[in-house]
């Protein structure tokens, strides 16, 4: 009896260790370290988003993200950077719900990683890699910021 009850104890710990493997997501490197590099980060912070935000635009970045952008892959639907693509990577991808990420980044800089990836990560280059084009970026861009809920 006492030698099944510890084969027993032993399988449980192996399930939750197994578990908890299965969920495992590396964590985001820090977000509020700069991405584009400093050589072209002045400059792109100066561009500007040709769009202005509307629902509309709100509701096409939406549509962007969960489809041919295929950002929900690794940011996840509720864009906490758990997308099933994003649970194989590290570092880990943006978590959108992060109110001082986007306090800290300006649009342009967001356009470029979009455009050219994260350099050395899995973010890839989306525009580049002609997956979005520039002015879909920006619509996506328009959705991630709500993500955001802090309404200060
Ligand atoms: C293959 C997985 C993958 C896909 C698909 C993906 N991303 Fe990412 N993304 C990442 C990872 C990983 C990071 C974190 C990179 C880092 O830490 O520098 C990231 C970071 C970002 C960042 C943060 C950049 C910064 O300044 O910190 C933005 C913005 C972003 N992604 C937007 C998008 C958008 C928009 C899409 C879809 C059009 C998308 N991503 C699709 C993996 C992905």
């Amino acid at each position: 009896m006492r030698g099944t009850r510890i084969v027993m104890t032993v399988c449980n710990i192996v399930a939750v260790a197994l578990l908890s493997t299965a969920g495992w997501a590396a964590p985001e490197a820090d977000p509020l370290k700069p991405r584009v590099p400093e050589a072209e980060r002045a400059d792109a912070r100066k561009v500007k988003s040709p769009l202005t935000v509307t629902p509309e635009i709100i509701a096409k970045g939406k549509e962007l993200y969960e489809g041919k952008g295929t950002c929900v892959n690794c940011h996840g639907l509720t864009g906490e950077g758990n997308g099933p693509g994003g649970m194989l990577l590290s570092p880990g991808p943006r978590n959108f719900t992060n109110c001082k990420f986007h306090k800290k980044r300006n649009d342009g800089e967001l356009h470029w990683i979009i455009k050219n990836g994260s350099p050395g990560t899995g973010m890839p280059a989306l525009i580049k890699g002609g997956v979005i084009t520039e002015e879909e970026a920006w619509m996506t861009i328009a959705y991630e910021r709500t993500f955001c809920k802090d309404t200060e």
